[in-house]
């Protein structure tokens, strides 16, 4: 795995406006910019949203619960963020801050994302560490998502991506995925916090066969800064298994001028049906 900050990656520094910006990332740059005063307000809700439900030291929760408690435990963390207010505001005050207008964006609210420690063999937890693209589930190219760590975390206790496959097609069978169909029976599987055995019975998209996706790229970063990467981005997230859960918010967003004009990225293997655009928080939207 490539070490942080060789070859430059991730890109720490912007330089040019918004358009240029949003540019670069349809181009396949990643960019992990410092935190802000809205990153930090939202991951201070999400830890103290946590808190409430697992107790102060989230990053060893497994300890202090079973996985179905826990599961249940921290899906009541998610449907809040998701779905109250609050962190839709900070979700777009985020945004934002980073390149991304309120008045010119529209989101789909951030997802808590638990890795838990030694669950990676817990066949419910599967598709949590496929290797994927986000446009894979019924994004646009335009699509950017947007990350950021509760806490300071090392290379081990991330993502990776593999930058050769940006935008060169992976096999995969992202044309079982039909968002509208997702979506129907409520949205308790879309965040994931009611049906603790979902994973076992519906189908996410994967990749099909074994292929060589070259070197993967790594990252560190610490709590409250901001990643921002094309959703076209080939990546997998790494198991967690040295006694520390690990804790991030992601969301997804388009910016709707570019999506108007046809522009984002390029969309090399995605067959995924349907949109989730029409669901995103668009901008005016009194949260
Ligand atoms: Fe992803």
């Amino acid at each position: 795995m490539t070490s942080p900050d060789d070859a430059g990656f991730p890109d720490r520094t912007r330089s040019g406006d918004d358009a240029e910006l949003r540019r670069k990332l349809y181009g396949g740059t990643v960019f992990l910019l410092p935190a802000t005063t809205a990153s930090r307000l939202l991951v201070d809700y999400a830890r103290d949203c946590l808190d409430e439900e697992v107790g102060p030291d989230p990053r060893t929760c497994h300890e202090r619960y079973g996985d179905e408690e826990l599961f249940e435990r921290v899906g009541r963390v998610r449907r809040r963020i998701y779905t109250e207010p609050t962190g839709q505001r900070l979700l777009r005050e985020t945004a934002a801050s980073a390149g991304f207008p309120a008045a010119e964006t529209a989101f789909d609210p951030a997802r808590l994302r638990a890795i838990i420690h030694g669950a990676a063999d817990n066949p419910r937890a599967a598709p949590v560490y496929y290797p994927h693209r986000d446009t894979w589930y019924g994004h646009p190219g335009a699509v950017v998502t947007i990350w950021t760590a509760l806490d300071d975390l090392d290379p081990a206790e991330t993502f990776v991506f593999y930058p050769e496959r940006f935008d060169r097609p992976v096999a995969n069978d992202s044309e079982i995925f039909d968002y509208d169909d997702w979506v129907s029976r409520g949205w308790s599987l879309k965040i994931g916090w009611q049906d603790r055995n979902a994973s076992l019975t519906a189908r996410y998209p994967q990749v099909v066969g074994r292929e060589d996706y070259g070197p993967a790229a790594g990252f560190s970063c610490r709590a409250g800064e901001i990643l921002l990467f094309s959703g076209s981005h080939f990546h997998r997230t790494l198991r967690q298994d040295r006694g520390l859960s690990r804790f991030s918010l992601d969301a997804r967003m388009v910016h709707l001028g570019d999506y108007a004009a046809g522009a984002g990225a390029p969309d090399s293997d995605n067959r995924s049906r349907g949109s989730a655009v029409p669901d995103y928080i668009q901008p005016g939207t009194d949260i």
